[in-house]
């Protein structure tokens, strides 16, 4: 059976793609505002600590259910229950998690788009197509649907190839390229005045800002959001792990560079904002604060390119080819959710299936961007603050609660015999089961206030 429906060819190909999909805007952009809304360097470690001690056993609940269930979110969560009562649970958290992932997409590819057209309006420039530049950068109708609509076609037109010819091989290219990119521009803004004023901010912590609630909620759903959790995407990215593999590592791998690449992104980002200051471009407030962290991407960045001379051409373009690589790579695991249901579930060919839930994904993106100022924000907030982390928190609760704690062992050693006597095996029940849910309510309840 999995041999019809798809498997990961190599470890490497799991982790790009499950990397790919946890290192996105979440990353580059998100992580980056955040710590510089947030006081520095304490946010920075606050997320250090909080992905590892409580998304890495999150995300390792999603794993060990897909990767047992071999199957959709929706029925990989039945597989688990003991009862047949708890079957509507099971569909109500796997359906819930994929319709999550659609409506994150649906706002995600607007974004995307926007990057999409950032990235080209240099290479109009060059080319002296003024106009368009212009219109590249607008906030027209026009551009918002046609990019948006783009990024999703490009989307569909990845996962309609599968597991391994469409998601393992485009994240096999993709991830390298986002990594060399971003490393080349680092270098560049380094070298600029005013970067390492920046990167003091970020390294050096104010362990007084530490324990702020604020702080640690933001610094939590930064972390869940950053692993995709809550949305069965990591359910069925499991589900295409053999059973030969050893999941605590390969979930260790994914956090670690999902973690990996939001600090180095940060020292992009945070240092460009001080260099920009530098150039009188107004970043911060007088106390400090910064001014907007909408405005910080598509305004400030730009406004920093545009005073490079030709050479913030060159830059700019490759800040937002950067961006684009890191949205495609998470937008193809939003899809590949609900396709994966709709293949099982109904027995469609994964191509028909993909255009259907494309052609959805992109009327719903379309209506945002009609009423973008009532929806937008309104999904977002339905969705990251609401939908992610209670949906993490039932999957918590799936495997620290309903299932048997015999099989859940065994398919914990299933590739990992040494499981069964780690210190992982002697904390991680414990954590699924009391730790993740109490932090994850704590954080859901205060983000309400
Ligand atoms: N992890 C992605 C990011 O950091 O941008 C966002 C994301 C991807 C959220 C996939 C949810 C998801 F299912």
């Amino acid at each position: 059976m999995s041999a019809s429906r798809g498997e990961f060819s190599s470890r490497f190909g799991f982790i790009m793609a499950a990397a790919g999909s946890a290192v996105g805007l979440g990353n580059i952009w998100g992580f980056p505002t955040q710590t510089a809304s947030n006081g520095g360097a304490a946010f920075v470690l606050a997320y250090l600590v909080l992905a590892f001690c409580l998304a890495y056993p999150a995300l390792m609940a999603e794993l060990v259910v897909g990767r047992y269930g071999q199957a959709n979110a929706v029925a990989s969560l039945k597989k688990v229950s003991n009862h047949r009562w708890q079957h509507p649970l099971a569909f109500i958290v796997g359906f819930g998690g994929i319709i999550c992932a659609g409506l994150i997409l649906s706002f995600y590819a607007i974004v995307a788009g926007w990057m999409i057209s950032f990235t080209a309006e240099p290479v109009a420039q060059l080319a002296g197509q003024n106009e368009a530049a212009n219109w590249l950068t607008s906030q027209s109708l026009s551009r918002n649907l046609l990019f948006a609509g783009g990024f999703i076609l490009l989307t569909v037109m990845i996962i309609s190839k599968g597991v391994e010819n469409g998601i393992e091989k485009w994240s096999k290219r993709l991830m390298p390229a986002l990594l060399a990119i971003l490393f080349a521009l680092i270098a560049y803004v380094m070298s600029q005045d005013g970067a390492t004023q920046g990167l003091k901010n970020y390294l050096l912590p104010d362990f007084s800002a530490l324990f702020e609630p604020a702080l640690l909620v933001s610094a939590l759903g930064q972390a869940f959001f950053s692993l995709s959790l809550g949305t069965s995407v990591m359910i069925i990215y499991g589900s295409y792990i053999s059973k030969s593999e050893n999941l605590v590592t390969l979930g260790a791998s994914v956090t670690l560079i999902d973690v990996f690449i939001a600090f180095v992104a940060g020292l992009l980002i945070i240092p460009a904002m001080y260099v920009a200051q530098a150039q009188g471009v107004e970043i911060f407030d007088a106390s400090g604060k910064l001014l907007s962290e909408d405005t910080l991407v598509f305004q400030v960045l730009p406004a920093l390119f545009d005073s490079m001379g030709s050479a913030g051409l060159y830059v700019g373009f490759a800040f937002f080819a950067l961006m684009s690589i890191a949205a495609l790579t998470s937008s193809i695991s939003m899809l590949e959710a609900p396709v994966s249901y709709t293949v099982e579930k109904f027995g469609l060919n994964r191509r028909p299936a993909t255009w259907v839930i494309g052609v959805l994904i992109c009327l719903v993106s379309f209506t945002i961007i009609f009423n973008f100022e009532q929806l937008f924000g309104f999904v977002i907030a339905l969705t990251t603050r609401f939908g992610q982390p209670l949906l993490g928190l039932m999957c918590c609760v799936f495997v620290g609660w309903i299932w048997h704690r015999a099989s859940l062992l065994k398919e914990i050693q299933s590739g990992c015999p040494e499981a069964a006597n780690s210190w992982f095996w002697k904390i991680w029940p414990w954590y699924i089961k009391f730790v993740c849910p109490i932090c994850i309510s704590l954080v859901f309840i205060n983000s309400l206030r």
